[in-house]
């Protein structure tokens, strides 16, 4: 290690796997599943632990020191979550099972905000989860969703974001700060900029950006910003939604149980301070006290390094991939756009899910499918693709394995 590394500042890089149980004692190769789930380093892991064997007992409930400890780790790991995202208040941040469920959480807590007719405003690049509770709502309040549009190569349309806005006045804007199925990179605080100044409440999701671009909530200014735990280097089941104060306030509970209230009796309830108002019945707290090593240790490292890092690794994979027969290559780096940590390409003779199982008999991990973006996938007139997604563990030579395995399924299927 450099005396920097030493010191606490980390590199992404093949060198950072050594921090990585998956790669020193576990099945190792090349894992370019990053997007779906990344691998977790020991501190992440050696503090679920501790949690479990050291500290466990149930939160906000006990009278006892145990009790009482666990509770302190578990607000610690909420003041870390904060600090990372610059949210002013750890009373910004509620902890749920991942990014699905705090869009879920908000579409539901902002649902007597909406008044039919109302206008929430998507883009086709969205992961599924950030549609499917919208239509959801749409359709218990009998509002309209509209989509921006994305170009060929999968970028934003701003222009027609812009037209959309001003035409449609929506009451929300729900948009990724990076898509999953292509690492578009988009322009989000200019899309935040533009939703404020209309008056519409916004909600960025984070689940990729929050691990390969960070985030500063405050300087962004948008109402909520989701992600979640296991694409940050942490644990399952736990993830994050981000509110600014007065939004939070003004939402109704999602669930109901213990720990959300402030009184309960058979003529009705009263509700618990935010953000605890939303977290109903026992937290994962041994994973919200491991998110917080995952932030600890995601901090670590430079946010402009692991860009360059991943942004490297997209150019390196364009650069190569497009040597290679049959590959047609998405995303908006094959016209210059910005992208980031992932790459994704499609081959002339072999379907997605076929070059996913043979490339896996190389030892090499990628995903095939839609990725949960199908209107993305629909729009660039493509079914599946193959992904690559990075992480500040993966290399150059993880996209030389996947060329040896195009090879290999090209001689196969036949050229
Ligand atoms: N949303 C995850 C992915 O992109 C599962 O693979």
């Amino acid at each position: 290690m450099t005396t920097k590394e030493s010191q606490g500042e980390l590199h992404p890089g093949d060198r950072v796997r050594s921090l990585f149980p998956f790669f020193t004692e576990g099945p190792g190769g090349c894992y370019l599943d990053s997007a779906a789930t990344t691998q977790k380093p020991a501190v992440v892991i050696d503090c679920l632990r501790d949690v479990l064997v050291n500290h466990n007992a149930n939160v906000h409930r006990g009278a006892y020191r145990l009790s009482a400890h666990a509770t302190e780790l578990y607000d610690q790991a909420r003041v870390k979550i904060a600090r990372m995202i610059g949210a002013k208040s750890e009373r910004s941040i509620v902890f749920v099972r991942g990014t699905t469920e705090a869009i879920n959480l908000v579409a539901y807590g902002c649902e007597l905000l909406f008044n039919p007719g109302d206008v929430i405003l998507l883009s086709l690049l969205e992961h599924h989860s950030n549609i499917v509770p919208w239509q959801l709502l749409a359709k218990r309040r009998g509002l309209t969703i509209a989509f921006t549009e994305i170009t060929a190569t999968g970028e934003l349309d701003i222009a027609d974001y812009r037209a959309k806005v001003a035409a449609l006045k929506p009451k929300m804007v729900a948009i990724t700060q990076l898509a999953n199925s292509l690492g578009t990179v988009t322009p989000i605080q200019e899309v935040v900029e533009i939703a404020r100044n209309a008056g519409a409440m916004t909600l960025v999701d984070g689940a990729q950006g929050i691990t390969h671009l960070g985030v500063d909530v405050e300087s962004l200014g948008c109402d909520f910003y989701a992600f979640s735990g296991h694409k940050m280097y942490g644990p399952t089941g736990i993830g994050v939604l981000y509110g600014r104060p007065e939004r939070l306030e003004a939402m109704q509970p999602f669930q109901g149980g213990g720990d959300m209230i402030s009184y309960v009796s058979v003529e009705g309830s009263g509700w618990a301070e935010v953000p605890q108002r939303f977290e109903a019945g026992t937290p994962a707290f041994p994973e919200a006290i491991a998110l917080g090593a995952a932030a600890d240790f995601l901090t670590r490292f430079s946010k402009t390094e692991v860009h360059h890092h991943e942004v490297e690794l997209v150019g390196f994979a364009l650069e190569t991939l497009r040597g290679e027969p049959g590959v047609t290559l998405y995303g908006p780096a094959t016209n210059g756009g910005h992208q980031t940590s992932v790459c994704s390409f499609s081959l002339d003779t072999v379907h997605p899910h076929d070059f996913a199982t043979i490339a896996d008999t190389f030892n090499v991990q990628v995903r095939a499918g839609n990725h949960c973006a199908m209107p993305a996938l629909r729009k660039l007139g493509v079914q599946a693709t193959i992904r690559m997604s990075f992480g500040v563990y993966s290399s150059k030579a993880d996209v030389v394995s996947v060329v040896t395995a195009i090879r290999e399924a090209r001689r196969i299927f036949g050229r």
